[in-house]
């Protein structure tokens, strides 16, 4: 006879069958973190999250590759030739998506991040004899650098198209991804700007042989700079790269307090580059995630579900559960055994970072930033 504390006890004893199966986690990784290749919308947070990257000694970056998001893909690309320029480096570059897989673009990053991606401090840029595939170049990197890692700063579209074309070498990749949210959002009251930006493009990933990290808005929201000494720090470098970002970063926090957000300024994208170098800094957990791909008021919502009693519902729809209900209080009724299989039915498809230590995350970001 079915007892409520019968279903404790069977997520309990499903919980250490998941914790069997589960992914290992990346905790007591540390720098130096294996090669990289940055695959970025980039933006003024991209920005700063690239010029970070950039001043990072121990870490070998591969390349580049762009995708519309926050700006057009051509002025992503005109965006990444002018920080890459500024900073006296020279870096493998391969232009990528200009649309979504499935939904329409948005175009509402520029209120943000302006309308070139950057508040004007973009410079011209000759991208017309660039290489084109960015898929590609993901996938060629992947073969080439065993142990490569994917950052990805922008919506996924590069990432799901390097999966559909070249699934082997993609596979067992790591990625880190900026995105998602479990508990609201910053582009709609649900859903996470490179979420809402391209889905279904999570959607493949999820679905993919990746080893996928997703730094998700509640934490990199944790992460936050008092903006004007940000500002002035940056331009205290006394360089290009900290003309170029105190200029833009300026700009972008005006945007947001014009918009409402005032006081302390997130670093979205910065808070997610020192996470992919140390991931020690963020509390990964094994997760089950889903993403509303429907163009209508949920586009782009992520549902995560970290603990089991959340996992059962995201699995098994209500028909299956009001069946087990009926079951639950006959003789014989097997309730760990159900619970099981429906939690066996869909594994975790990605470890989510739901927290960031705020204080190591701005130690390490100013240190190598600011100087
Ligand atoms: C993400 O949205 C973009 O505006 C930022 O560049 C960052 O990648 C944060 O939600
Ligand atoms: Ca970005």
């Amino acid at each position: 006879m079915f007892r409520p504390g019968h279903l404790i006890a069977a997520i309990a004893l499903v919980a250490i069958a998941l914790v069997a199966f589960a992914a290992p986690t990346q905790a007591g990784r540390k720098q130096p973190t294996g090669p990289i290749i940055v695959d970025t919308d980039i933006g003024v947070d991209d920005a700063l999250a690239i010029t970070w990257l950039l001043g990072q000694p121990n870490v070998e970056i591969v390349g580049f590759t762009t995708v519309v998001g926050n700006t057009s893909g051509d002025h992503a690309t005109r965006n990444l030739l002018t920080l890459v320029a500024a900073a006296g480096e020279q870096y493998p570059v391969t232009v990528g998506a200009a649309d979504p897989l499935e939904l329409s673009r948005t175009r509402t990053g520029a209120l943000i991040h302006g309308p070139d991606g950057l508040w004007f401090a973009q410079r011209p840029a000759d991208i017309a004899g660039l290489p084109t595939d960015a898929p590609a170049a993901l996938a060629a990197a992947a073969r080439e650098h065993p142990g490569l890692t994917i950052v990805a700063l922008g919506p996924l579209t590069n990432v799901a198209r390097a999966i559909a074309a070249y699934p082997a070498d993609m596979a067992g990749v790591r990625l880190v991804a900026l995105g998602g949210a479990q508990r609201g959002g910053n582009r709609t009251p649900v859903a996470e700007f490179n979420i809402y930006a391209d889905p279904d493009a999570l959607a493949a990933v999820l679905a993919s042989d990746m080893q996928v990290e997703l730094v998700t808005l509640d934490a990199f929201s944790q992460v936050t700079v008092n903006p004007e000494q940000l500002i002035r720090r940056l331009g205290r470098r006394g360089d290009a790269v900290g003309a170029l970002l105190a200029q833009s970063f300026g700009a972008y926090v005006r945007a947001q307090q014009m918009q409402g957000e005032a006081g302390r300024a997130a670093i979205p994208d910065a808070a997610a580059a020192v996470y992919a170098l140390y991931p020690d800094l963020g509390g990964a957990q094994s997760a089950l995630v889903k993403v509303v791909v429907d163009d209508g008021l949920a586009r782009g919502q992520t549902v995560i579900a970290a603990d089991l009693a959340n996992r059962i519902p995201m699995i098994a729809d209500d028909a299956e559960l009001s069946a087990l209900a009926d079951q639950a209080f006959t003789p014989g009724s097997d309730m760990n055994a159900a619970l099981g299989a429906i939690l066996l039915r869909e594994p975790d498809n990605a470890q989510v970072i739901l927290d960031l230590d705020e204080g190591a995350v701005l130690r390490l970001f100013e240190r190598d930033l600011l100087r």
